[in-house]
């Protein structure tokens, strides 16, 4: 079957995501003079090489970048749809990749840079040497104390310290699968990873400053291993790190035969070398856990071959990534981001790599220009929901900072053009290029982005798909959307490549059904042109082959460039005793992007509480984390129903934002709606939470919201 056929969905669909999309189209930036000089993709045969006849060959050049112990003999297999392989018969170690390969001739340079936040405290540089030394001790306490094997699985809960670059590089010394659950994550959210993964390690750290505080992490694991045991799995060991060595920075006392310091097991294992384990290209080098549309999160497993050729191409040709750059990328390794754009991307390229571990604004917004200057910072990377809170605190600090950036990213959110702007003026003094790049923790490296130095770039959308990358909108029906045409629909990626995750952990069902099953043409089918991949987002493409992202189509809730499941909010509030049903909806937030808000309604005969709130917002904290704290939690006598039961999270998000609710008349209880309208709404402007006009966009969003159940 041709690529150009399109695909068969029997089931028709009203959809929302059909809406035409008008908004003013953005003027071309064009790449300073100065960067295109130096790109490394400054030649446009590069289209060519990558061009879709010469799919999936010219993945080779990626591949290329790495050192392979045995050359692959397919570049890609298709014979198990959906589940690719890439490089077979190959074989390779990610972290001699990474580090080993290196030393030859960069030994003393630096490969980590950690910079705490206390800003008294001293920058912490770790050479090639250095970090060479540290993953193989910590890779001999993991074999012979942990007794880790290839294949088995272990979870960190580490924060922003090097010792989680160390650790993740020791497990892919090993062959053993790392889970890194972000640090800021729950106890609970940390035993559910723990458990759904299968690990009987889980390797931490005592503590941890952020916001000029010494947090007590080590307190979360215990409750980690409890929840974990509650769901069947029995953790032997934590390994804990600590952020003073010698000094124990948590209150709750160390379980005996249980509970290690790293840093008393580490001099026995002084010195000692640990062989890098020769990889099939198709094992899996990690999992990482994101949310959807049902309740469990999804543990997303890459591959070792594909997955590091993968980062390693993008992270040259999209990052512009030179061995002598000064890279920082302000993402918490905790995220896909930093999986992939501050460890193993950089590291296979043999650069320097930041790592900062606090918050950007403390002890002022000043900080990362402080940081930049005084490292020289040649590449920056960070998030809009970053960029909208440093321009709201500090719009006039990067001014007072004497660093030059060359090149910028943005990742995680839709970014607004006129916070692109600011982005590209006063960030980086119009002077360095920016990549609006867009992917998810499924896809590995980037989907969607301008090659900085061949493409200009257009504030608010990302650009067209990436070298060897073919992204398509389809309507509901299968119909494609075509470029120019002002609708929206969804973006999927008509083809494979090397970085899509594998599947999702001990759950290939949900793996086919979620991503592939919408648009696949015919099961059966070994050819990759019959499976696109179904991204989960809403997409509009201008005549100029440019997407604009325009947010997920899913009931998932994108809070400050964090995935939250309206599932996982829902079932968190729901362990609170005096709850019966709960709705999580997003309102806008001029900071985050979006912000949740929770309507819970009680079980008979209780009365609402301020009380009753609280805990529902610490419930939320406790499953999830900090992260996920709604805005407001509105107790209401009903949720909007339809006649069969469900809930109309659409006409509560209308609520929340001030927007239009749509047709109330077919619910089973439309006159509940004016009632929480009206408790809602006047609540909202006395606390002075006064709604901002929404953009179209903005409101077929909230329209379109709940659509997917
Ligand atoms: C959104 C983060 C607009 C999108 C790498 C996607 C973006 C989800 C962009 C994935 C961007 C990511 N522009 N939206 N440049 N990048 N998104 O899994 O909705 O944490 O589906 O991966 O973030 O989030 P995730």
């Amino acid at each position: 079957m041709s690529a150009e056929q399109e695909p068969q969905v029997s089931e028709v669909q009203t959809s929302e995501a059909q809406i035409a999309v008008h908004w003013r189209e953005e003027e071309y930036y064009q790449p300073p003079a100065a960067f295109v000089a130096q790109a490394n993709a400054g030649d446009p045969d590069i289209f060519e090489r990558f061009a879709e006849d010469h799919f999936p060959e010219c993945f080779t050049e990626y591949a290329d970048l790495l050192h392979w112990d045995t050359g692959w003999h397919t570049t890609l297999d298709t014979s198990n749809p959906p589940f690719w392989k890439w490089f077979v018969g190959g074989r390779l170690n990610a972290c001699y990749n990474c580090v080993d390969r290196h030393l030859a001739t960069s030994r003393n340079k630096a490969a980590l840079i950690w910079v705490p936040e206390p800003e008294a405290e001293a920058t912490q540089a770790v050479t090639y040497q250095e970090l060479y030394r540290r993953v193989n001790e910590f890779a001999a306490v993991l074999r012979d104390f942990g007794g880790l094997q290839v294949g088995d699985r272990v979870t960190f809960h580490l924060p922003m310290v090097p010792e989680l670059p160390v650790a993740m590089l020791a497990c892919a010394r090993l062959g053993v699968i790392h889970s890194e659950v972000f640090g800021g994550f729950s106890g609970a959210a940390c035993g559910d990873r723990l458990a759904d993964s299968g690990s009987r390690i889980l390797v931490t750290m005592d503590g941890y400053y952020r916001n000029g505080e010494l947090v007590d992490h080590k307190a979360k694991a215990d409750e980690a291993l409890q929840r974990a045991a509650s769901l069947g799995q029995q953790v032997d060991k934590v390994l804990v790190w600590r952020r003073h060595p010698g000094r124990y920075a948590s209150k709750l006392p160390m379980v005996d035969g249980r509970d290690f310091f790293v840093d008393d097991l580490l001099p026995d294992n002084r010195g000692r070398l640990v062989e890098p384990v020769s990889m099939p290209a198709e094992a899996p080098l990690f999992l990482m856990y994101t949310s959807g549309t049902t309740g469990r999160p999804k543990g997303c497993q890459h591959s070792t071959g594909g997955y590091l050729a993968y980062v390693a191409g993008t992270s040259k040709y999209y990052q512009d990534i030179h061995p002598e750059d000064t890279y920082w990328c302000a993402a918490d390794i905790g995220w896909i981001t930093g999986h992939s754009y501050i460890v193993y991307g950089p590291l296979a390229l043999g650069t320097t790599s930041v790592m900062y571990e606090g918050v950007p604004t403390y002890p002022d917004p000043g900080r990362p220009w402080r940081i930049a200057e005084r490292l020289g910072v040649t590449i920056f990377h960070t998030a809009p929901t970053t960029i909208r809170m440093l321009r709201k605190l500090g719009p006039d600090e990067p001014a007072k900072y004497h660093y030059r950036f060359k090149h910028m990213t943005t990742v995680g959110e839709p970014i607004e053009p006129e916070v692109w702007r600011w982005y590209h003026d006063v960030v980086g003094k119009n002077e360095a290029v920016i990549v609006d790049t867009w992917w998810q923790t499924e896809n590995g490296g980037f989907l969607g982005s301008t090659l900085p130095a061949l493409q200009p770039m257009k504030p608010g959308s990302c650009g067209p798909g990436v070298l060897g990358v073919y992204p398509v909108i389809y309507d509901e029906n299968g119909e494609r959307v075509p470029a120019g045409s002002g609708r929206a629909g969804n973006i999927c990626i008509r083809n494979p490549w090397p970085g899509i995750f594998q599947t999702v952990w001990g759950q290939p069902d949900r793996f086919v059904q979620i991503y592939y099953e919408k648009y696949n043409r015919n099961k059966g089918s070994t050819d990759w042109r019959d499976w696109p991949y179904f991204a989960g987002d809403g997409a509009v493409q201008a005549a100029d082959g440019y997407f604009r992202i325009l947010g997920r189509v899913d009931d998932v809730i994108n809070v400050a460039g964090h995935r939250l499941g309206t599932k996982e909010l829902e079932s968190a509030s729901l362990t609170v005793e005096e709850i019966a049903e709960a709705a999580a909806v997003p309102v806008m937030d001029e900071v985050r992007g979006r912000a949740v808000e929770m309507y819970v309604a009680l079980k008979p005969g209780l009365t609402p509480s301020e009380d009753i709130a609280r805990k529902v917002t610490a419930a939320i904290e406790h499953e999830i984390g900090k992260i996920a704290r709604p805005a407001n939690v509105w107790i209401v006598p009903d949720m909007p129903k339809t006649r069969s039961g469900k809930i109309m999270r659409r006409v509560i998000a209308g609520i929340s934002n001030f927007t239009d609710v749509g047709d109330v008349s077919t619910l089973a209880n439309p006159e509940i709606v004016d009632d929480i309208r009206h408790r809602v709404q006047a609540e909202k402007l006395a606390r002075g939470q006064i709604p901002r006009e929404l953009t179209s966009q903005e409101a077929e969003e909230i329209k379109a919201f709940g659509h997917s159940e």
